[in-house]
C-alpha cells in the first residue's frame, strides 16, 4: 500500500472521510500528538489499528468526536462530566464514560467504560466533522515508540501500512491527553497531560486523585487502572537515564557520564535545558526548552526522543523537571522512556572524586 501524505484541504479531508467510512485508517494531527484513526463502530477497521501499531489487544483506544451530540450513540453521560466538558472540550482531556453496547468491545479492550475526547486541533475537528463518525484513535506510532508529533514521524512508523496521513505540521502540546476516570468513585487521573490535576480540581471543586503508577513502574501485584500504564512506553532505542540533583551537581555529573560513555565507545548525549546548552557543549546537548517552562519541555520531548533514534544514540542522560502541573506529564513520559533508571548526581560525584 502506498501511504499518501497530504496537506489538509477540502479534497484531502473528504478523501479522509471516505477512507474512514470505508473501514480504512487515516493518521491525523491533534493538539497533543498525531492519532491513527478508524471508524469506532467498525470492528474490523479497529482491529487493523491494533495490527498497524503492533499494539497489545488489551490496551483500549480513545474515541474522538467533534460534537457532544455524538455521545448518546456511544455512552451514558454522568452529571460530573458536564462541567468538565464545558471547561476543557474541545481540548486535551479524555474522559471515561459508561460504554453503550454499540461500541465494539475491541475498542475498549473489553472494559465497561469508553474513553472519549473532543480534540481542538482544527484539522482533527474538520476531519471528524467531514466523516461525522466517532473515530477510535491511539497515538500514530508503532507500539513502544515515542508518540509522533509531526507527519514525518508518523510516516516513519506507518509507511506502507495506511493509505493517508494528513499533515498538519507540529503538534502544539506534544504529550498525549490527560485521561480522567469519573466512573469509579473519586475522580482519578490515569494518565497526566496538558490538563493538570489542579485545573480539574478547580472545575470539580473536589479532590482529584492521581493513579499510583504515574511516576513509578507498576508493582507485580498491582492492577493497571489504565492498561497503557503497564507497557514500556515512549522508549527510544538508546538507554535513557535521568540525572537528578542540584543544578551544579547535575552539570558536573553529566560531563563525567558523557566522558565515560565516549571512552567506552558509545554514542552519548545529554537532554538539557536551554540555559545549560553552553555549559554542556562538549556533551552533544539536545535542548529540551527553558528551565521552568514545562509546557515547552512537553512540546519538545517526543520529537527529541525521536531525533535521538535518528542519530542512533546509545546513551542519553537527561535533566528532570519537578513533577507538578504539566511537569507531571513530562516526568511520567520521561520516567517510562528511562524505564525509571535514575542517577543521583551528588552520589555519583562523591564516588568519582571521593566524598
Ligand atoms: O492525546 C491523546 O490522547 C492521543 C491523541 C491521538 O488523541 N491519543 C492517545 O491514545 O494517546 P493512546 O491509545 O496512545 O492512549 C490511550 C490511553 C492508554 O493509556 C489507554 O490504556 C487509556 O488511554 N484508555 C483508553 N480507554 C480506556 C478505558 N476505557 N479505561 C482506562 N484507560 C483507557
Ligand atoms: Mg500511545
Amino acid at each position: 500500500m502506498t501511504t499518501q501524505v497530504l496537506a489538509p484541504d477540502e479534497s484531502s479531508l473528504s478523501l479522509a472521510a471516505r477512507l474512514l467510512a470505508d473501514g480504512q485508517l487515516v493518521a491525523f494531527p491533534t493538539e497533543t500528538v498525531y492519532g491513527l484513526g478508524a471508524n469506532a463502530f467498525d470492528e474490523k477497521a479497529v482491529l487493523s489499528v491494533f495490527e498497524a501499531k503492533g499494539r497489545p489487544a488489551d490496551n483500549p483506544l480513545i474515541v474522538h468526536i467533534h460534537s457532544r451530540s455524538q455521545l448518546d450513540a456511544i455512552c451514558d453521560v454522568p452529571d460530573l462530566a458536564y462541567p468538565l466538558m464545558d471547561a476543557f472540550w474541545p481540548g486535551p482531556l479524555t474522559i471515561l464514560f459508561p460504554k453503550k453496547p454499540s461500541v465494539p468491545s475491541v475498542v475498549t479492550a473489553g472494559l465497561d467504560t469508553v474513553a472519549v475526547r473532543m480534540p481542538s486541533h482544527p484539522v482533527a475537528a474538520a476531519m471528524l466533522r467531514a466523516c461525522d463518525l466517532p473515530v477510535a484513535a491511539p497515538s500514530a506510532n508503532s507500539s513502544g515508540r515515542p508518540s509522533p508529533t509531526t507527519a514525518k514521524y508518523v510516516l516513519q512508523d506507518m509507511n506502507g501500512k495506511i493509505p493517508l496521513i494528513l499533515d498538519g505540521g507540529a503538534c502544539d502540546v506534544g504529550v498525549e491527553s490527560t485521561v480522567l476516570d469519573i466512573c469509579h468513585g473519586q475522580p482519578t487521573v490515569l494518565r497526566p497531560g496538558g490538563i493538570t490535576k489542579e485545573m480539574l480540581e478547580g472545575v470539580l471543586g473536589c479532590e482529584v486523585q492521581l493513579a499510583g503508577s504515574i511516576l513509578r513502574p507498576l508493582r507485580a501485584d498491582e492492577k493497571a487502572l489504565s492498561p497503557g500504564m503497564r507497557y514500556r512506553h515512549y522508549a527510544p532505542k538508546g538507554t535513557v537515564t535521568l540525572v537528578e540533583g542540584s543544578e551544579e551537581d547535575v552539570l558536573a555529573a553529566m560531563r563525567c557520564l558523557c566522558e565515560a560513555g565516549r571512552a567506552d565507545g558509545k554514542k552519548t548525549c545529554v537532554m538539557c535545558f536551554t540555559e545549560h546548552v553552553d555549559a554542556l557543549r562538549d556533551c552533544n546537548p539536545h535542548d529540551i526548552g527553558h528551565r521552568g517552562s514545562d509546557s515547552e519541555t512537553a512540546h519538545r520531548l517526543f520529537s527529541t526522543l525521536r531525533l535521538l533514534d535518528d542519530e542512533d544514540m546509545d546513551l542519553i542522560y537527561s535533566e528532570v523537571v519537578p513533577p507538578e502541573g504539566v511537569g507531571l506529564a513530562v516526568m511520567n513520559r520521561l520516567g517510562r522512556a528511562a524505564a525509571f533508571r535514575r542517577i543521583d548526581a551528588r552520589a555519583l560525584l562523591d564516588e568519582v572524586y571521593g566524598g
